[in-house]
């Protein structure tokens, strides 16, 4: 067994600015749009790894009457268990205050995290055809073209039971 070369802990203020500029890098702003909520992620609880002193990942969620979604996740270093470190320490946030499953929406476009969320025991439960529609009237700045040119039109919605 490969030896973690990063920690994993909770968000805190002080983490608040590298949060700001991550989702602003990797997702335009702060702002999140699913399911035609919109969220401020930065005001969110998630966790961060850490390697070397240095933030390599962000995990953001939310948990609302037992329903407990996956906002948003970014590994900075890729392909080291980051981003499966980060899911295991939501996946026991929830279990902790009774949640039975774990939730997120993805875009038609991100067939690399179709992939990644399959592989870690998530399963496909519901396609929303030309969500991102609305999803622009809430958040202009989604794109339209999104990975490797495909047109970012629907959210498909995954599910893990815990
Ligand atoms: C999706 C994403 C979060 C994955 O993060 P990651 O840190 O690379 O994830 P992991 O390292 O845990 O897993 C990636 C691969 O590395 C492999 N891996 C895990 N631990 C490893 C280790 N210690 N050494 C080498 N490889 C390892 C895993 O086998 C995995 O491969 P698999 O998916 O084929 O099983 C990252 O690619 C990302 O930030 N993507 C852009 C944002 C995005 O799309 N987020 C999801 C939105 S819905």
């Amino acid at each position: 067994m490969r030896v973690k070369s990063f920690q994993i802990r909770p968000l805190t203020q002080g983490d608040k600015k590298w949060v700001a500029s991550v989702l602003t890098e990797n997702w335009g702003s702060e702002i999140i749009v699913a399911r035609g909520k919109l969220h401020r992620a930065d005001a969110l609880p998630g966790f961060i790894a850490i390697q070397k002193e240095k933030p390599v990942g962000l995990i953001i969620y939310r948990i609302e009457a037992k329903d407990c979604e996956i906002v948003t996740l970014n590994s900075l270093e890729e392909n080291k268990g980051i981003g499966s470190a980060l899911i295991d320490a939501v996946k026991n946030a929830a279990v902790q205050v009774g949640c039975k499953k774990l939730r997120l929406v993805t875009t038609n476009d991100n067939t690399m995290a179709l992939k990644f969320w399959q592989k870690r025991g998530f399963t496909l439960v519901t396609i929303y055809p030309g969500a991102l529609e609305k999803s622009r009237l809430l958040k202009p700045e989604i794109p339209l073209i999104g990975i490797d040119g495909i047109s970012i039109r629907d959210e498909i919605e995954l599910e893990l039971r815990l």
